[in-house]
């Protein structure tokens, strides 16, 4: 049977405090939007229909790929709202999934366990509930005594008795289509909030056939954001999600509540992660590594035995046996090879570092081409900018430049170079050569005493 996924996300969001539209907060990589879309694909639906809203402008580019959307100019509640995505529905046998564009933890499974439900109980209506410690402010599930579900109260409109159940109404729902069609024309605003209410569809259905309820174990999975201190729930949840997928493939995470990787990120079996370390984008880590503490890697990636300690890695690529930090920077289109050392107080942007080369404390390397088995001294500079325009330094293979060393580029080092420390060099030096550029010591005995 063909299956519309309709996601309501019209409202303001009002506790959010917040000029973003509340289905626009991220929860880790992506906004709640797209955790909903994403799971809804993987369930399999058919078509997909977003009613849009408050701010809906800045929502719909970034959803109208994958789904149809409709606007609810007016916020007349969750009924109304989906009476706009019903006009776009044909009378004719089908199933409409509904959720809340705020429900960013639902899995895909859940999704289809309820359809699969739906289905063969032959349903009017069937809900996705849960059993909730705090069900406050939730709509909450209204039994008979032969525990079938005859409506939903929402909490503004329930009796001191009914607050006390503590089954939820997580806000997701498979419906009969040509029943729902039906049934959202007879909706109307008798209630504690002047609004039409989804919810009051149930109600219906209970008259008039069978309504179904799905109980999900996991309470977690239904959290529904309405405030940003929901959103630091939800993006607690969803990081421990990552981080057990992640120690079930072999990754040792010393501390996940204090591990921050995206959804996106790929880790290797073995690698070591010590707290407060964030993992961010496309980035790719291989295996036997130890990315050390206070580490943030930005679609970077990272080869097998490297050690990376409270560092920063941004768009940057890092070979096998590397060591970097503590402190380094390194800035987009950097390329380092295998076995290189970049050490603390370094900074490193557009460079490419071949293999074994050396670069342990205090420099600035930038738009360089740094060869193999070369040694950068301590402090050593690339001037690459001459406030117009930036330049080229190239250090060929095992060129060993001196501490304290400004390279005014565009210049070239040449294959197996000496540099004598603190020179100031604007000139290619040939291989093999040494160059310095030193003034004279001068020396005056007793200087002081006989001023
Ligand atoms: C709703 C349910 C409640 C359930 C809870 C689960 C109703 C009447 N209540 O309450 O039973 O326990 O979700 O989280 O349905 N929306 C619109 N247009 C509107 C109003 C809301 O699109 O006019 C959208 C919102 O953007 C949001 C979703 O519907 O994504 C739910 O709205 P919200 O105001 O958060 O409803 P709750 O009070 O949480
Ligand atoms: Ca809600």
């Amino acid at each position: 049977m063909k299956t519309t996924a309709v996601i309501l996300a019209a409202g303001q969001g009002t506790r959010m405090k917040s000029e973003l539209p509340k289905v626009l907060h991220k929860v880790s990589d992506k906004p709640m939007i797209g955790w909903v879309i994403e799971q809804l694909k993987n369930a399999g639906c058919d078509e997909l229909i977003a009613v849009l809203g408050h701010k809906g402008e800045m929502v719909e580019p970034l959803i109208n790929k994958d789904c149809r959307i409709v606007y609810q100019h007016k916020q007349l509640g969750t009924g109304h709202a989906l009476i706009q995505a019903a006009k776009q529905l044909k009378d004719e046998a089908g199933c409409v999934l509904v959720v809340c564009g705020d429900t960013p933890l639902l899995k895909a499974e859940t999704l289809q366990i309820l359809q699969k439900r739906h289905q063969e109980e032959g349903n009017l209506v069937t809900v996705l509930t849960a059993i909730a410690s705090e069900p406050f402010g939730y709509g909450r599930i209204i039994r008979n005594d032969r525990r079938q579900i005859t409506a939903i109260v929402e909490e503004k409109d329930a009796t001191t008795e009914q607050k006390r159940i503590d089954e939820i109404n997580s806000g997701t729902y498979c419906f009969d289509q040509q029943f729902l069609l039906k049934a959202l024309t007879q909706l109307d605003t008798n209630n504690a909030q002047g609004e039409y209410y989804l919810t009051d569809v149930v109600k219906l259905a209970a008259l008039e056939g069978q309504v179904g309820g799905y109980i999900l174990e996991d309470f977690e999975e239904t959290l529904g954001v309405n405030n940003r201190i929901q959103l630091a729930a939800a993006e607690r949840i969803m990081r421990l999600r990552k981080a057990h997928e992640l120690m079930l493939n072999g990754v040792t995470i010393i501390d996940p509540e204090h591990t921050y990787i995206d959804s996106t990120v790929t880790v290797g079996s073995d690698t070591v992660i010590w707290p407060n370390v964030i993992l961010q984008g496309q980035t790719i880590i291989g295996k036997n590594c130890e990315i050390g503490a206070n580490s943030r890697l930005t679609d970077a990636i990272i080869g097998d035995r490297t050690i990376i300690q409270n560092s920063i890695v941004w768009e940057s690529t890092v070979g096998d046996y590397c060591t970097i930090g503590p402190f380094a920077y390194i800035r987009p289109q950097s390329v380092l090879a295998d076995h290189v050392k970049v050490g603390d107080f370094v900074e490193l942007k557009k460079s490419t570092v071949a293999s074994g080369s050396k670069i342990p404390h205090l420099s600035y390397i930038g738009d360089a081409v740094v060869g193999a088995g070369v040694n950068i001294g301590c402090g050593t500079i690339t001037c690459n900018y001459d406030g117009k325009n930036k330049h080229q330094t190239v250090i060929e293979d095992h060129a060993f430049i001196g501490s304290n060393t400004n390279l005014v580029a565009p210049m070239t080092v040449g294959a197996g170079a000496t540099i004598g420390a603190g020179s100031t060099l604007s000139k290619d030096v040939p291989p093999e050569a040494l160059a310095l550029t030193r003034a004279e010591l001068k020396i005056k005995e007793n200087w002081r005493k006989n001023k």
